[in-house]
């Protein structure tokens, strides 16, 4: 009798299963497994978290009260399961969740799609200022759209802009679709399907912005298993990375207005990018949440060089 009222007096003194601690077991689980972080999370715990309240059916923005709520044995089973997933699949854990956030926008991805992080986001919050003038730009062109995020977050930014988004992947441009309903932008967002400029005969635009693949055969052969689960097509690039990026700033030009800019994201591609094209003005943009790799050109400084 002592003995057992002695356990449950222990068993008294174990604190609850919270939120916050299911999330800190999973960030445990991801660091020691030791995946690779970065499809919308920089750490174990932002990673962990996204699963845990994803697999609790939470929100994102609960606050504090929303890591103190108690957890269920079969709700803290289920979030356990997607944790080992992340781990034994390497999978990136927006195609477990089914959402990416981008610019402050949420995104239905899938393995059709590249998971968006590109540092363009903080660029269109911006309205592109302060290079671009919000008021003058009217027509956009998103060149490698793929879930659409860019497209999206253009014309949400810009809202006197109609934005064409195109793709060679017609798989991409079925994500996309489910995108732009949900945003409901289908006015103002045009998907088409095009091998860089290839369906844009005779189109013009303000602004031409392109987070294209660029990634050199080697480097692609050493990403972590997470980027294996990408579609190829989003990434590869050619022997060096510059296959899509040199079709780009061979014929950007004939597709911008006068004073249109080109802005275009090559990471970590910009050394080979420089090399390839000494003579060309880059303009090499600075961000504050971190990335580079992006660079601006004008309409003239093309047609010049
Ligand atoms: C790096 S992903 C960028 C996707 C999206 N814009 C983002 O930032 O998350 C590059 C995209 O370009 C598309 N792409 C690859 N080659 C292309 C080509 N020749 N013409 C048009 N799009 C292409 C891929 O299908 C992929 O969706």
């Amino acid at each position: 009798m002592a003995g057992a009222s002695k356990l449950k007096r222990r068993a008294g003194r174990i604190p609850p299963l919270t939120v916050r601690r299911l999330i800190a077991r999973g960030a445990r689980r991801l660091r020691r497994a030791r995946v690779h972080f970065g499809h919308g999370t920089d750490n174990a715990w932002d990673e962990a978290a996204s699963l845990t309240l994803h697999a609790l059916k939470l929100p994102h923005t609960g606050g504090a009260a929303l890591y103190r709520r108690r957890v269920s044995a079969a709700n803290a089973a289920r979030a356990g399961e997607l944790i080992e997933r992340r781990i034994a699949e390497r999978l990136p854990a927006p195609y477990l969740t089914g959402i990416s956030w981008f610019a402050g926008l949420s995104f239905a991805v899938d393995a059709r799609v590249l998971v968006p992080r590109s540092p363009l986001a903080e660029l269109i919050e911006r309205g592109f200022a302060p290079w671009a003038d919000p008021e003058r730009v009217r027509r956009i062109l998103d060149l490698g759209t793929g879930s659409g995020c860019i497209a999206i977050a253009c014309a949400k930014a810009l809202p006197g802009t109609k934005v064409d988004a195109v793709d060679i992947s017609a798989a991409a441009l079925e994500v996309a679709r489910i995108n732009v309903r949900r945003h409901r932008l289908a006015r103002r967002v045009r998907l088409l399907k095009s091998d860089h400029f290839s369906a844009l005969q005779g189109r013009t635009y303000d602004l031409i912005v392109a987070n294209p693949p660029y990634v050199g055969a080697r480097e692609l052969r050493g990403l972590p298993a997470e980027y294996r689960h990408e579609p190829r097509v989003a990434l590869a690039a050619g022997a060096r990375g510059l296959d899509s990026v040199a079709v780009i700033l061979r014929e950007a030009q004939h597709h911008l207005r006068s004073g249109g800019l080109l802005i275009v994201e090559v990471g970590n591609t910009e050394a080979a990018v420089r090399r390839a094209y000494p003579r060309l003005p880059f303009l090499w943009l600075q961000f504050a949440r971190g990335g580079g790799g992006v660079f601006l050109l004008t309409r003239e400084q093309l047609v010049a060089h």
